[in-house]
């Protein structure tokens, strides 16, 4: 499938609900969501059948995203279903890692090939202040468990921000020295309740680049994300720059929303209605989400906010 500007599109991110069990406060507000009727949301049947059409139109790369897609009932079965669809050749999971420790092995035996785990700062404190209501050994007991069952390669997703944990940028980096793990930083995008923080939140990448001048450039995988490693270490560190330097030239996505949505890029406010169409339906719905996804998302800067009606927890990144 390619989109108007000759872009092959081969992955499909599926965000399968926007509930989570964390509260992050760039991501979600501070009551949670309402939960949505079982009505609402695609059931399992009919996400495979959107990915079995997405495959069909050379999708080969699925990731499940949320909220938190480890809360979704059914998660299990539903990685088993998309993992046996011939021609996925990459299933991957967007998690906070806290329910990896008990069920990072089930995910692996359904064909799950690996995850990232978002992870934010390593101080226990800010960690519950951040994630309102969640617990710093539970994710980092799930990147050791991800690591066990080899759901590799195992990323870590840090979104820097501006006065809460930049002082933690060495810190966060060695991990990979521990590890063989990429941890990624983030730049924090304006979406969401991030979109109210003040200008100070927002850093460039390249203060990691400043702090860690020892970082030795790494060659692209082809993912969104500049490499690096500090020298000796086993993993690597990534840049995630959707601020200071777009990305999108090399976009290769769609979104799927928990309701039913197609999202040609994840800051347009464009939606395509999916539930309820089959068949050649399905198909050109899915045509038509990538011939209209955008060249580039446009300005997005630390004071021009996300053209998105949606927040983080309702895309999934
Ligand atoms: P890999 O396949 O492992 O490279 O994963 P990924 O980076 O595609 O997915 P992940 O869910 O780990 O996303 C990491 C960060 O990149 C999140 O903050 C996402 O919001 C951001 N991101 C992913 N895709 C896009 C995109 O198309 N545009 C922008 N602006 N950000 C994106
Ligand atoms: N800016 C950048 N990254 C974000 N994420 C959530 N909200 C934002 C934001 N405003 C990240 C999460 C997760 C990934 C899916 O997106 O930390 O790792
Ligand atoms: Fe949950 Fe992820 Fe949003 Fe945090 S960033 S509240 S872990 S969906």
């Amino acid at each position: 499938m390619q989109d108007g500007f000759g872009r092959t599109i081969d992955y499909l991110r599926i965000s399968v609900t926007d509930l989570c069990n964390y509260r992050c406060r760039y991501c979600m507000p501070p009551e949670g969501v309402a939960k949505r009727g079982h009505g609402d949301i695609l059931r399992l049947e009919e996400i495979e059948e959107i990915a079995r059409a997405a495959v069909s139109l050379g999708v080969r790369k699925l990731r499940l995203t949320g909220g938190e897609p480890l809360v979704r009932r059914g998660i299990v079965e539903l990685c088993a279903r998309l993992a046996a669809i011939p021609g996925v050749e990459d299933l991957a999971i967007t998690t906070n890692g806290s329910l990896l420790p008990q069920m990072a092995g089930e995910l692996k035996a359904a064909g799950v090939r690996r995850v990232n785990i978002s992870l934010d700062t390593l101080r226990e404190k800010k960690f519950q202040q951040l994630t309102r209501q969640g617990n710093l050994t539970d994710t980092l007991r799930g990147v050791e468990e991800a690591l066990r069952q080899d759901l590799a390669p195992v990323k870590i997703n840090t979104v820097l921000i501006g006065g809460c944990n930049d002082d933690e940028i060495g810190n966060l980096a060695a991990l990979t020295c521990l590890w063989p793990v990429e941890v990624r930083f983030i730049e924090l995008m304006p979406i969401g309740p991030a979109a109210q923080f003040g200008t100070e939140a927002f850093l460039p990448a390249d203060t990691v680049l400043q702090r860690l001048p020892q970082l030795q450039e790494e060659p692209p995988d082809g993912g969104v994300a500049r490499l690096y490693r500090l020298p000796g270490a086993p993993g690597r560190v990534g840049l995630i720059t959707p601020l200071s330097c777009r990305f999108c030239a090399g976009c290769s996505r769609l979104r799927l929303t928990a309701d039913g949505k197609l999202k040609p890029c994840l800051h347009s406010a464009e939606e395509i209605e999916v539930r309820g169409l089959h068949g050649e339906d399905l198909r050109q719905a899915l045509l038509r989400a990538a011939a209209c996804k955008p060249a580039d998302y446009g300005a997005l800067s630390r004071t021009e906010r996300s053209r998105a009606h949606r927040d983080m927890n309702q895309i999934g990144g």
